[in-house]
């Protein structure tokens, strides 16, 4: 039987990505691209530049590379525009994060210098540790909404982008739940007018987007476009939106050894995790009320894979901590350490140790790339909503209502690989493999 086609339009010109927030991760996803097209290094960790897709049978030999078969824009192609509470061009800012060299980012200088932002949304309130002066004022909410369109606008004039998506690269904000506010459109439009407290910056820029019919990843674990206005609101207008909190460093690492304990019915007791960072991130998180946004998008990785509910004598009562540290002289390299107690054959126990030596944004940038060129497809594609085959790229990834995540990175892949398969009209691959043997 013949698999439908979903009908995918060209990309139709160049791609502006928007990012709110012009730290470490989006100067070093700006840096790397440009790098790139000058030939000064190679886009490693994006799966969208290297990463290939198995077609038909095995025995077909069909392995085109991702890039060649479904059509993205190049990373020619990609014009950027930022929003930031500090006024540092790209350059500057990419040269504070410490990330990359220096003698790399003079080669990329005009480049980098070029790259301004715009005024933030930004309200100390919600990031409690940054006091950024490079900010938008307005009356409401709402108004504050407003001249993010005309940014976006402007910047889609200027630069002759066709179209655009928007990555929140930008702090953590504080713990907030959702709230009646957050309910409906009309309820958030209403909210973003009387200015309610339970809006925060990054819904604010969301908000805009969303107006625009611009798709919005967020990679940042706040709440932003996962409440049931936002959801409802890209229904609506037909543009995809995902999130929440890019799955780098330690997390990477857990969804990758936590689905082997489980696939080898080995049991876990407890799961020390402590980080070490120095970035502006780190200093961020040193915030109690930050903290908390993303310990709650790092704990809950565990029970999803493991499913204690299913497996109680391996997994009911495992300790699971999460710490992170701020400790400036490590800068971006963070260091991380995980402590796994796990128990085999007859309840015998065996440890297992890690000491990440992470580079934070080094692991963020190819997510961003990917994401940006991803939502992209996913938008001409005709997909609005929720991309849940996105979740490969997230700690916390958005679901539909009463739907948990799936959050084993091997799952994720599969699922990302299927919908591309999917778009593109080719069968589906299910690894039974029962025909070869026939
Ligand atoms: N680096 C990683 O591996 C990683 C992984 C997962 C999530 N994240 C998240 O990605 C985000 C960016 O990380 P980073 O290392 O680049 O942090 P960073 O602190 O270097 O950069 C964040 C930038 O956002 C700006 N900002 C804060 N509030 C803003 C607002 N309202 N509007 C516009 N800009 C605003 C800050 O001034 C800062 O320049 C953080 O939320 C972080 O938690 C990073």
């Amino acid at each position: 039987m013949g698999v439908e086609k979903i009908e995918i339009r060209k990309p139709e010109g160049n791609l502006g990505v928007l990012l709110v927030g012009l730290g470490a991760v989006s100067t070093t996803f700006v840096a790397g691209i440009e790098a790139v097209r000058k030939g000064l290094g190679e886009p490693f960790g994006s799966l969208t530049q290297m990463g290939t897709i198995r077609l038909g049978k095995r025995t077909e030999k069909r392995v085109p590379r991702i890039a060649d078969f479904v059509p993205l824009v190049p990373m020619e192609d990609l014009e950027f525009a930022a929003w930031d509470p500090f006024e540092d061009s790209a350059y500057e800012a990419a040269i504070k994060s410490g990330v990359l060299e220096e003698p790399l980012l003079e080669k990329l200088r005009p480049e980098l210098e070029d790259l301004k932002p715009f005024k933030a949304v930004f309200d100390k309130r919600y990031v409690k540790k940054l006091d950024g002066t490079h900010v938008k004022q307005g009356k409401t909410k709402m108004d504050l909404a407003d001249q993010v369109i005309e940014d976006i606008l402007r910047f889609k004039e200027e630069k002759k982008v066709d179209s655009l998506v928007m990555v929140w690269c930008g702090s953590t904000e504080i713990f907030i739940k959702a709230q009646e506010v957050h309910a409906s459109v009309e309820k958030f439009e209403a909210g973003l007018r009387a200015n309610d407290v339970n809006i925060p910056s990054s819904m604010v820029y969301a908000y805009a987007a969303l107006k625009l019919g611009i798709p919005f990843a967020n990679g940042a674990p706040n709440l932003t476009v996962d409440v049931p206005a936002m959801q409802q609101m890209a229904l609506e207008r037909k543009v995809p939106i995902c999130g929440k909190d890019f799955k780098t460093g330690q997390t990477m690492m857990k969804t990758i050894i936590a689905p082997g304990l489980k696939a080898r019915m080995l049991g876990l007791s407890g799961w020390f995790s402590t980080n070490i960072l120095g970035n502006r991130d780190g200093e961020v998180l040193d915030d109690p009320e930050s903290f908390r946004t993303k310990e709650e998008s790092k704990l809950s990785v565990l029970e999803y894979i493991l499913q204690p509910d299913l497996y109680p004598q391996l997994y009911k009562d495992f300790y699971h901590k999460v710490r992170i540290n701020y400790y400036p002289p490590r800068k971006d390299n963070k260091e991380g350490w995980d402590n796994i107690d796990i128990f085999g054959w007859l309840g015998y126990p065996m440890q297992v140790k890690i000491d990440f030596l992470c580079r934070d944004s080094i692991l963020a940038a190819p997510l961003v790339l990917d994401l940006a060129l991803f939502m992209d497809l996913a938008r001409r594609s005709g997909l609005a909503g929720v991309q849940e085959w996105l979740s490969f790229y997230f700690k916390s990834p958005m679901t539909a209502p009463g739907l948990y995540p799936e959050h084993d990175l091997f799952i994720q892949l599969m699922k990302l690989k299927n919908t591309l398969r999917h778009i593109a009209g080719e069968e589906q691959i299910t690894h039974l493999g029962l025909d070869y043997y026939d």
